[in-house]
């Protein structure tokens, strides 16, 4: 089923007129709600591999929600590469629902029922990607 790119485009961009930048919000979340991974980071003043590994990893929900030109690949190539950061494949269907809630309640009242149904649906896929990355990783060598 296609995504609707449009809305899942609308949410950020109205996230981006409330909020100059979610790089806090969204890792807030992220160590309230899994505060196994705060350690994982190193600590920064400006926040500055966690803002870039944001921005990146919102480039690749776009282009897998929409053109599929080549960004979203970095999903599966991140998946297999965090595991030098500790980063069980588990929290990258985390960190997307993350990102999700964060824009759910920056947004409050702006947040519509088809825009949550796009984000639900995106989700569900991102998992797919994530799970068929698993499976490749558990599977033995000849
Ligand atoms: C699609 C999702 C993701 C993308 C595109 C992504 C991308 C990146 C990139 C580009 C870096 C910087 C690498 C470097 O310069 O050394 C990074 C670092 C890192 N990522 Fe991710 N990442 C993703 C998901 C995650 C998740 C889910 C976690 C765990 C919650 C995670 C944990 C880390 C950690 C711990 C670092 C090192 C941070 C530090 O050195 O302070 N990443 N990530």
């Amino acid at each position: 089923m296609t995504i609707p790119i449009s809305l899942i485009e609308q949410s950020l961009e109205l996230a981006a007129v409330g909020c100059d930048d979610l790089t806090p919000l969204v890792y807030r979340r992220l160590f309230s709600d899994h505060p196994e991974t705060e350690s994982m980071f190193r600590r920064e003043p400006k926040d500055l591999v966690k803002g870039s590994m944001l921005a990146l990893t919102i480039d690749a929900l776009i282009d897998f929600a929409g053109e599929r030109k080549g960004a979203f690949r970095m999903i599966e190539c991140e998946v297999l590469s965090h595991d030098a950061y500790g980063t069980a494949p588990q929290l990258f269907r985390q960190f997307f629902w993350v990102i999700a809630n964060t824009l759910r309640e920056l947004l409050g009242d702006q947040w519509s029922p088809p825009m949550e149904q796009a984000w639900q649906q995106l989700l569900i896929e991102l998992d797919r990607i994530v799970e068929s990355n698993q499976t490749v990783q558990t599977v033995a060598p000849p």
